[in-house]
Order: C-alpha cells, then structure tokens, then sequence
C-alpha cells in the first residue's frame, strides 16, 4: 500500500511536468480591473507587501508555494529546495500529502527536509480528506504536523482527483466530521484546500460556522487533477479507464468565483487565492477580490525543476515585484489596501457570481470593506 502511495507521487510529478495539466477554463480573473491611479502619492519602495498568514506569523509577501510533494526519495530534494527559497523570501510553502510518511515512516524524511533547510520559514504539513474517511484521526493529524514542525496544517479536499484516479478513495462521508474535530483539537491551525477544482460557498460556509478560519481555494483555472489522472491512466492502460467526457476542463468553480465565495461565507477567516495564480497581476486580482494571500503550485515546481534554483528565484522575484507596483498603482501603500481599491468586475465573472446569488456590486462596496475593517481591528 505505502509503497504505491510513494511510487504514485513521483509518478504525479513527473506527468505533471511532462503535460499540459493545466484547465481549458480560465480563472475569471481577466474580467476584475483594479483603478489605475495615475496619482499614487506614494513612493513604489515605500509599499509593504506584508501579511499575517494563517495562525499568526507574518509573510514578507502574501504568496505560499502550496503542497506538492515528498513520498519518495527522489523528490525529497523538491521539499528541500523549495522551502529554503521560501524562507529567502519570507513567503510560505508547503509539503504534499503526508499520507506516504503516515503509512511508512522511513519516508518521514522526505518531507522533513523542508523543515530542516529552513528553521523559519512558514511550513504547512498536508493530508488528504480520504484518509480521514478512512479513519485518520487527531493523532495522524499532529504527527503529520510534527513530521515537519509546521505551523499549520493543509487538509486537501479532492473528490473529483479521486474519482478519476485508477485507484482513487471515492468514499467522502464524515469528512466534514472529522476536519472540525481535528481543527479544534489541533495543536496549529488547519487550513482546507481544495487541489484545483474550487472551494465553494456552502463547504466554507460549513466549515466556518464549525471554526475553520483558514482556507485555500485551489480554484479551475490552473492544475487540474481530473485531467492529470486521465492522462495517467490513458499512460497506464493505453486509453483512460474512467474517460472524463469534459469533466478535465469544465467542472468546477473557478478560482475567482471560489475567492468572493469563501470571503462572502468566511468574513475574518484567513482566506488564500489560489488555482492558476501564474503573476503578480493575477495575485493583485485575487486579493483585490478578497483573498489575503495567493497561492500559487505547478509554475515554481516547473521552475526549479527545469530551470533550478535561480529560475525558482527568478519566478518569485518577478511575480512579487508586479503585485508590488499593483498595489502602488492602485495608489495603496499596504497590500490588503487593494481590498478597498476601486475595481470593476464584468464579463462572464460578473454573470456567474450573479447566477450564484451573489450581488456584486453590493459584495465589492460593503463586504470587502467589512472584512477590511475587521481585519485592522486586529
Ligand atoms: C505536482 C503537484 C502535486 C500536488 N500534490 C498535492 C498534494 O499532495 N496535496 C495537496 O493538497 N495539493 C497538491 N497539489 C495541488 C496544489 O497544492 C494546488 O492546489 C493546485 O496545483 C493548484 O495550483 P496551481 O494552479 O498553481 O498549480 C499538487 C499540485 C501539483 C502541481
């Protein structure tokens, strides 16, 4: 069992580097324009791109490379090099499922490395919703957290990754159980995540009345696990066992809608964009729609792996920039200010949102703004 879990994920890894992974359906961020500012009265190095991440510590800029791997001997180095360039930069990264460890602890090691190359950095531990249908508990919980000394712990939800995987876990009941329980045991916050297919407003909704405050909405517009596992499977068998017949670029809520979702639903929780976050404007999009931080995957283990380590750096260091001079272009001085920046939303983002029953206009005038409020309140 442990040892398909860790053949499995450098399988995923490799595919993922190999392919085009990513939705046919965009993130809808296209359609927000932040107001330009043509008079910014600001100084662009006086802007702070600082945030609190979910459980207190403070990120240089609001962007964590999201889970990904370990598992394997051979992406360990992966964790490794991914958590050093995060603690450069002062932004969060985190491991991916720990489930291979949790079955087999001579894997413990590759994610460890992370915690290990950077003593500072901001590390999320990660585990998959199907385990815990299965049966994990507080106890697989705190030693995934321990594995890593993370500060807070990513449960990753992924029903439709499973139901088009050749073995996938398809059983999700009393999940929603388990997270609560775990979250209000736990001894660091827990953060839900989808993998790439969207939070939405009822699961935050839920999880948030039961105490969740910290959610990663993993939205359609970027990996996609549906078609990842198609493609693995059609590479397995020759075609696909479980053709997805659309499913791969079409099912989901995108990334834009899944922010407004869950800060609608969530009003002072820690909310991270992310799902197809691939620049800083994009990043200046997600928060300007709500989200405190962005996330962002497949582009920075593309860069290290294909480019090495200056690439990673490289990537981060331009993303960053552009959300800097967004920020000063919207005439903000502080990155969460763009929560309050007039901006325009229109296009098939306006019509779906409205579809949902959410009021647009009245969500950017009165609701960012509350949770703005709340937010410097403390
Ligand atoms: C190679 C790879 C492995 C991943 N493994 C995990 C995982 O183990 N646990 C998890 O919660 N998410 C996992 N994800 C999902 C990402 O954390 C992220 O939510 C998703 O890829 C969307 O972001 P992106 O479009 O920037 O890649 C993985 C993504 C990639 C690219």
């Amino acid at each position: 069992m442990s040892s398909n879990t860790a053949s499995r994920k450098l399988e995923h890894v490799k595919l993922l580097l190999a392919n085009k992974v990513e939705s046919g359906e965009s993130t809808l961020l296209e359609h927000v324009r932040i107001a330009h500012n043509p008079l910014p009265e600001l100084d662009l190095e006086e802007v702070d791109l600082s945030v609190e991440f979910c459980g207190g510590k403070r990120l240089k800029a609001p962007l964590m490379i999201t889970g990904m791997t370990g598992g394997h001997k051979d992406v360990a180095w992966i964790n490794e090099k991914l958590a050093m360039i995060a603690e450069e930069f002062g932004i969060a990264m985190g491991v991916g499922s720990q489930r291979a460890a949790i079955e087999d602890e001579s894997l413990a090691e590759t994610f460890a490395v992370a915690r290990k190359s950077a003593s500072k950095a901001v590390i999320v531990a990660n585990i998959g919703a199907p385990q815990l249908a299965k049966g994990y508990g507080l106890r697989e919980a705190e030693r995934a957290v321990e594995m890593v000394e993370a500060d807070a712990l990513a449960i990753h939800l992924n029903p439709g990754q499973e139901a088009f995987q050749d073995e996938g876990d398809t059983d999700f009941r009393g999940v929603m159980k388990k997270i609560i329980e775990i979250s209000s045991k736990l001894s660091v916050p827990v953060i839900v995540k989808e993998v790439g297919t969207g939070l939405s407003r009822h699961a935050v909704a839920a999880l948030y009345n039961a105490g969740v405050m910290c959610f990663d909405v993993a939205g359609l517009g970027g990996t996609n696990w549906i078609k990842a596992e198609v493609l693995r499977s059609k590479a397995r068998h020759g075609e696909p066992l479980r053709p997805a017949g659309g499913l791969e670029d079409l099912w989901g809520n995108p990334t834009a809608v899944a922010i407004v979702e869950a800060r609608l639903a969530a009003p002072k929780a820690f909310v991270l964009g992310s799902g197809g976050i691939r620049n800083g404007l994009d990043a200046a999009r997600a928060i300007a729609l709500g989200a405190d931080a962005v996330g962002m995957a497949l582009p920075a283990l593309r860069a290290l792996v294909n480019g090495g380590e200056d690439a990673l750096r490289k990537l981060l260091r331009a993303v960053i920039y552009q959300l800097k001079v967004s920020t000063f272009l919207a005439g903000e001085k502080r990155v969460l200010g763009l929560w309050r920046a007039p901006i325009s939303v229109g296009g098939r983002l306006r019509e779906e949102l409205e579809e949902r029953g959410v009021e647009v206009d009245r969500y950017i005038r009165v609701h960012r703004l509350r949770s703005l409020m709340w937010r410097l309140r403390g």
